[in-house]
């Protein structure tokens, strides 16, 4: 079903491999569109173009290859950078986009549908370039680094991440005292989690589902498994849709929290038995396993949104099924030897990305208005120690200040009289 072009190299150490060149005029229809909706970044833009303060720079980027990211990579090129970058996930690339990519010149090694090997193919082939600074989303080419291409290190001065596992993995490697360089963690920036994956997240997957399957969401049992940052905002889009919201939760705290905002929460054991659609959104594994299987209504609908495609048990639905056909795109129907049929989205894989384009435009505008901001933050910085690094709070309030003046909102500011007051402890009751 898939495939993907030769190894092109065009010269001067350029090369790419991408499905289709002639998808590139498509592909920069797509970033024209995203770019529109993306004026923090473009602002930026502006900047790096006059003061190229990424020159010299070679940035590793293991991102997911959609216009949004495109946009991001032209500036970066912009500040002075050469740019290498691979795919997340090896079911979200947009083949027009990295065809684009290919055709400004960039390194882009990605294609829809990778197997597992040509995944990790690509994110070495971005490790050859040498890269001075990585940028990743779910920390496998941080991962690969510390692994199998150590001498990777001795160019390597620092690095971002994306994602809520990414900095999970990272912040592990920082506990057992194996990570070997500093990292930002692009994720833990209110102006990215609050925004990209509360809003983002909770649309887009929205999206990705209603591609997959068109099906009505007014009066169904839509079970969110997780009620996170992504978790909050899919429950309350759900909701709006009309569906009624069941979470499942193993934190107390978030089990409250999502009780107080309106929705029912129980153990999957009970959701399993309800629920028409399931949606994994944790960053763990096995949330939904072959004893939740069993229980699931005939035509229950099972989708994951959460980094990896370990959330739902996938070896554990094969073990159950005796037959599965594809029924359209992203869509598998499993038929049970219970004589019940589940239906499992873009293979497991994260919805929103396989089945719809990600998230919108305007909040990567902000995501990666953090990343653009960190990677000439590291470039600016004298060496780091190798630590997990959370954005500088200047970064995020530059951020959410430009989105603001993007959409033409002005706020008050702090009197002299006010600073003094929030700074002072002697003051109480008058
Ligand atoms: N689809 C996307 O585009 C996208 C965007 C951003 C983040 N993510 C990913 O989504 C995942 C969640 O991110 P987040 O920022 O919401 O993280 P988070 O840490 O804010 O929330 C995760 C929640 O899942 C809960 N949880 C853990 N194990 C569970 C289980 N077995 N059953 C029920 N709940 C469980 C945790 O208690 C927590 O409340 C991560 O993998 C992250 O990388 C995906």
């Amino acid at each position: 079903m898939y495939s993907s072009s030769v190894l092109e190299t065009v010269g001067n150490n350029m090369e790419f491999k991408v499905k289709d060149t002639a998808l590139a005029d498509q592909g920069n229809l797509l970033i024209d569109w995203a770019s529109v909706h993306m004026p923090v970044l473009n602002q930026i833009k502006q900047r790096f173009e006059k003061e190229k303060p990424l020159k010299g720079a070679v940035l590793g980027a293991c991102l997911h290859v959609t216009k949004e990211t495109a946009v991001l990579v032209q500036i970066l090129k912009a500040g002075g950078a050469k740019v290498a970058l691979c795919g997340s996930n090896p079911l979200s690339t947009q083949d027009e986009v990295a065809a684009a990519l290919a055709k400004m010149g960039i390194n882009v090694y990605a294609w829809r549908g990778e197997t597992a090997e040509e995944y990790y193919w690509c994110v070495n082939k971005v490790l050859d370039h040498k890269p001075t600074i990585t940028l990743d989303d779910g920390a496998d080419l941080i991962s690969t680094i510390h692994a199998k291409r150590t001498e990777a290190l001795k160019t390597i001065k620092g690095g971002t991440e994306e994602t809520t596992t990414g900095v999970v993995r990272l912040r592990a490697m920082e506990k057992a005292k194996a990570l070997k360089y500093p990292l930002i963690a692009v994720n833990d920036a209110y102006t990215k989690f609050l925004f990209d994956n509360r809003y983002g997240t909770g649309q887009s997957t929205i999206d990705g589902f209603l591609r997959a399957t068109s099906v009505l969401l007014a009066g169904k049992n839509f079970v969110v498994c997780g009620y996170g940052w992504c978790g909050r905002g899919l429950a309350n889009r759900a909701r709006g849709m009309g569906a009624h919201v069941i979470v499942t939760e193993v934190d107390p705290v978030k089990a409250l929290e999502a009780i107080m905002d309106g929705f029912k929460v129980m153990p999957m054991s009970e959701a399993a038995k309800i629920g028409d659609i399931f949606v994994t959104i944790t960053g763990n594994s096995g949330v939904i396993r072959k004893e939740h299987m069993i229980k699931m209504k005939n035509g229950a609908i099972l989708a994951n949104s959460g980094h990896f495609n370990v959330e739902i048990n996938i070896p554990d639905l094969e073990g159950l099924a005796t037959s599965k056909r594809t029924l359209r795109p992203n869509l598998e129907e499993y038929s049970l030897k219970n004589g019940r049929k589940l239906y499992l989205l873009a293979e497991g894989r994260l919805v929103n990305l396989a089945s719809a384009e990600g998230h919108p435009s305007e909040v990567m505008d902000m995501s990666f208005a953090n990343q653009a901001l960190c990677v000439e933050y590291l470039m600016k910085t004298r060496r780091l120690k190798p630590k997990v690094y959370n954005v500088p709070k200047k970064i995020d309030d530059t951020v959410a200040s430009l989105k603001l003046k993007s959409i033409g909102v002005t706020i008050d500011v702090l009197t002299a009289e006010q600073k003094k007051y929030i700074a002072s402890w002697e003051e109480g009751t008058v």
